[in-house]
């Protein structure tokens, strides 16, 4: 029986997210899911589109996998996610060795896509829906350590930021029903899940209305809701978080436009959401970001800044930036630093603009940084950043964290790692300790990236 499926995930959480979906909707129609791709009868790569370089890599690798086609001639290879969202069938084109295109709307009709895909049969389905959140679907837990797992609570972004393609490849923003949210987090706490990230491209602008039909299969009578029969993101958060004290919840990721008050001041009072937030800041710039389409300024992300440490002093900030934007001079990079000097984020992650096709940039503005002073800003941000990470982690030194413990640490069997609610990396000895505890541990050393600490009773 040709029923095998090897699934391969590129991108962002929420596609490692949507790829449980598509294990979980495989498996309920008979498909067995393989770890080993030489088994397959079917390869599905789940693909990201937000930079050409993620585009490139996935095309090196439908170029790899042409050798194992050739022994496998019955082996089928399936385009998902974002990429086949933005090429749709002229992927196919381009790329001989793929046969089916399915966009991130349309999981739900994959096996029977698979099931007709025979020798001569290529197939496209990459419709986008206002409404389909798989809100039903309890996803497969894949490469699991059975402590950490993602929740999807809504898809889709329509913030249109002039540099970025997800609204084109993820389609209208949607919120997924909270009593299933709350549903599946709690069936995970009670396998034995310590800790939830809720998902979303941008997870403030979450918002449920009573009216809104529950979904197939759901029996609860109520919900708890804020006013107006409106669940909006903070109420989402109390109410994951009250599941139980031990359940750490994070979320990911807040647009700095819609960070409200409210929700960090439902932060301080649930001692287990935990005490970092990703704040992508994308420039310092005010010029470059009213170009972007950010809708906020550098003084507003700023005041966000200082709410984070009046709510929440011990929280952490982590951040996006893209260096060498449309028409960025020398004074724009400028402003970045210095905000990155002000702000002293503990984590950045840092690109290189790419422009991407049918954005707002490519009909209406010049890609004109060029490459090598794109790189410079770039490696200039990157090294003031790793300094700052590096002084922000010499101040955690002889603090204590309470630390869930998630695995053995990458580097030594004798040690473990796991995080604080700071969502720092900390490795201790392993003594007779297991994932899924939560013990504390006085930090004793430290990198730019990882804490080294001792387990203290
Ligand atoms: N929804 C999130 C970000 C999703 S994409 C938010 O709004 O913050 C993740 C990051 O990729 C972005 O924050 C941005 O820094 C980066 N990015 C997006 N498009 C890019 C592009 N065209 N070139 C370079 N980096 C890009
Ligand atoms: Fe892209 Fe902006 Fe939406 Fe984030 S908020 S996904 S950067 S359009
Ligand atoms: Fe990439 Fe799509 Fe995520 S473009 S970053 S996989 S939403």
């Amino acid at each position: 029986m040709n029923n095998q499926v090897y699934i391969e995930t590129y991108g962002c959480q929420m596609n490692l997210a949507d790829s449980e979906v598509v294990g979980a909707i495989l498996q309920n129609e008979g498909f067995l899911l393989t770890k080993e791709i030489e088994q397959a009868d079917y390869v599905l790569i789940n693909t990201c589109a937000i930079r050409d370089n993620a585009e490139q890599r996935i095309r090196n690798r439908l170029r790899e996998l042409r050798a194992l086609q050739r022994q496998r001639p019955q082996l089928r290879i399936g385009i998902l996610g974002c990429m086949a969202e933005r090429l749709q069938q002229r992927l196919m084109v381009e790329e001989d060795n793929v046969s089916l295109i399915v966009g991130p709307d349309a999981y739900r009709r994959l096996p029977q896509m698979l099931s007709h895909i025979n020798n001569s049969e290529h197939l496209a389905d990459t419709e986008l829906s206002t409404s389909e959140t798989y809100a039903d679907i309890e996803p497969v837990r894949f490469d699991t350590n059975g402590i950490t797992a993602y929740i999807s609570i809504m898809r889709g972004c329509q913030n249109y930021c002039a540099y970025c393609v997800v609204p084109y490849t993820r389609g209208r923003e949607r919120s997924r029903d909270p009593r299933t949210i709350v549903a599946e987090a709690r069936s995970l706490f009670n396998q034995g899940y310590r800790e939830v990230t809720l998902l979303g491209q941008n997870v403030n602008s979450y918002r449920w209305t009573n009216n809104q039909p529950a979904a197939p299969g759901d029996n609860s009578q109520t919900a708890e809701h804020g006013s107006n029969g409106v669940t909006g993101f903070p109420q989402l958060m109390a109410m994951v978080a009250e599941i139980s004290p031990l359940l750490r919840v994070r979320f990911a990721t807040s647009h700095p436009k819609d960070l409200s008050d409210e929700l960090l001041q439902v932060m301080a009072s649930h001692p287990n959401i935990c005490r970092c937030i990703h704040l992508p800041v994308q420039s310092g710039s005010q010029r470059i970001l009213k170009l972007m389409n950010r809708r906020y300024t550098p003084e507003w992300y700023l005041n966000r800044i200082d709410a984070i440490r009046h709510y929440l002093p011990d929280c952490s900030i982590t951040t996006d930036v893209i260096a060498g934007f449309c028409t960025e001079t020398e004074q724009d990079h400028q402003a970045t630093l210095d905000l990155f000097r002000q702000v002293r984020y503990d984590y950045a992650y840092m690109f290189k603009f790419s422009m991407r096709p049918d954005t707002y940039a490519a009909k209406h503005l010049i890609d004109d940084v060029p490459d090598d002073v794109k790189t410079q800003r770039l490696e200039q941000i990157i090294a003031l950043q790793g300094q700052i990470a590096l002084e922000n982690n010499q101040k955690e030194i002889g603090r204590t964290y309470e630390v869930l413990i998630e695995g053995p640490s990458h580097r030594s069997k004798a040690q473990l790692f796991g995080r604080n609610s700071q969502n720092k990396v900390i490795v201790f000895d392993r003594a007779d300790l297991q994932p899924g505890q939560y013990v504390n541990v006085r930090i004793l050393r430290c990198t730019a990236a990882t804490l080294i600490g001792e387990v203290i009773a």
